[in-house]
């Protein structure tokens, strides 16, 4: 069986490409370098000691794309490909229209054309917008509230029509909550340039010392300690739930759509506590004025994903904060 995964080389495809080789599938990886480096393609390589194809293209040209899908018997997708940073998209809108809809687009009709009908897309629980109780349920409202999250939505309606239009296809649309932590071995995991908007990331780099401390947006939110509270999931769980998507879409034709988080909600100051305690070190911060646009709390239901996709998380804070650090520890300059 082999799986074309679109953004492969980036956080989440590396670590789902690991667990797919891990699982018998064969995998071919197309991405543009973009938001990532092409030695994650070795790294993968070394983790699991299996071949990968690597098409250093972009998943927007159509040509690149026809090309990858003639040489190869391509059986599904996982389309991880698109830009996300959240900020960004307010002040590029155009750009992350046209990266994220464009490539999709292009990937649906080149898939069209080869009569292969089987892709798992990478959604996000910002189409939830400000949820109006918890744990949020896939059925919830949705709602967004900057481009990024706009593309996300558009992008499932996109699929909802396809499917309606042409019930060969099976799609799985999977609404990711707050991944964090890396691989065991820290080979792969996350490490953005600069400085990072999402809090795992940047705690990471207080505690390495590139950063002097930790900014918390806010801590007069209605929550247990007043600071914004998330679902925060290991990468590795949640790649884990893509196999359970690929076997589900490999099984049955449809669409639906599954919350992969853990249930738990944990506040900024439990992350950092976390953090500090199991990696014995110290994270300064300060608190700050609430983000604009940030939301109190947000957490999964994963009952859909637990009964349908047979999918559960299991590790806990502990080891996302301990792999986090470990990845960046073992791979500063
Ligand atoms: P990432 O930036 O690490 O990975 C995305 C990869 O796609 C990168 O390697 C980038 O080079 C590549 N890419 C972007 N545009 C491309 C194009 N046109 N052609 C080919 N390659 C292209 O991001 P990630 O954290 O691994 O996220 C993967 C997917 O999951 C994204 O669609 C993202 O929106 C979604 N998602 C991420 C989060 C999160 O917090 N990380 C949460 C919800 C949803
Ligand atoms: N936070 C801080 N300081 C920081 C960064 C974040 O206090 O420097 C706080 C935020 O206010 C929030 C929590 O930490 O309460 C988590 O913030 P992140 O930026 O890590 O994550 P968000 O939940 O805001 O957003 C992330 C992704 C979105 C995605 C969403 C849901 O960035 O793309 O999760 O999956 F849509």
């Amino acid at each position: 069986m082999k799986i074309l995964v679109t953004g492969g080389c980036g956080y989440i495809g590396s670590h789902t490409c690991v667990e797919l080789l891990e699982s018998g599938y064969e995998v071919v990886i197309v991405d543009n370098l973009s938001n990532s480096q092409a030695d994650v393609v070795d790294k993968i390589k070394t983790i699991t000691n299996k071949d990968v194809k690597f098409y250093q293209e972009d998943v927007c040209d159509k040509k690149d794309l026809e090309h990858i899908f003639t040489n190869e018997q391509i059986d599904a997708v996982i389309h991880f490909a698109g830009l996300k940073a959240v900020g960004e998209s307010v002040s590029k809108p155009l750009m992350y229209y046209r990266n994220n809809l464009d490539s999709t687009l292009t990937l649906l009709e080149i898939m069209n054309n080869h009569n292969c009908k089987k892709i798992v897309f990478s959604s996000s629980a910002t189409v939830y917008g400000k949820p109006h109780k918890l744990p949020i349920t896939e059925d919830f409202p949705l709602q967004t509230t900057n481009p990024y999250g706009s593309t996300k939505l558009m992008i499932e309606m996109i699929l909802n029509d396809l499917y309606a239009s042409d019930n060969e296809w099976s799609i799985a649309i999977l609404r990711y909550f707050n991944p964090i932590g890396a691989h065991k071995s820290g080979l792969i995991g996350e490490n953005p340039n600069g400085i990072p908007n999402n809090l795992m990331p940047y705690i990471v780099k207080v505690a390495t010392g590139e950063l002097k401390e930790l900014n918390v947006f806010g801590n007069d939110y209605d929550t247990k300690d007043g600071t914004g509270v998330r679902d925060y999931i290991h990468v590795v769980d949640l790649a884990k739930g893509h196999i359970k998507a690929i076997e589900k879409v490999m099984q049955e034709k449809g669409i639906d759509t599954y919350n992969l988080g853990t249930g738990k909600g944990y506040s900024v100051l439990e992350i950092v506590n976390t953090f500090q305690k199991v990696n014995n070190i110290n994270v300064p911060y300060k608190i700050v004025e609430r983000r604009p646009g940030d939301i109190d709390a947000c957490y999964a239901s994963t009952e859909k994903a637990a009964k349908l996709l047979n999918w559960r998380a299991e590790l806990e804070l502990d080891e996302m904060c301990k792999d986090a650090y470990n990845f960046v520890s073992k791979n500063k300059e």
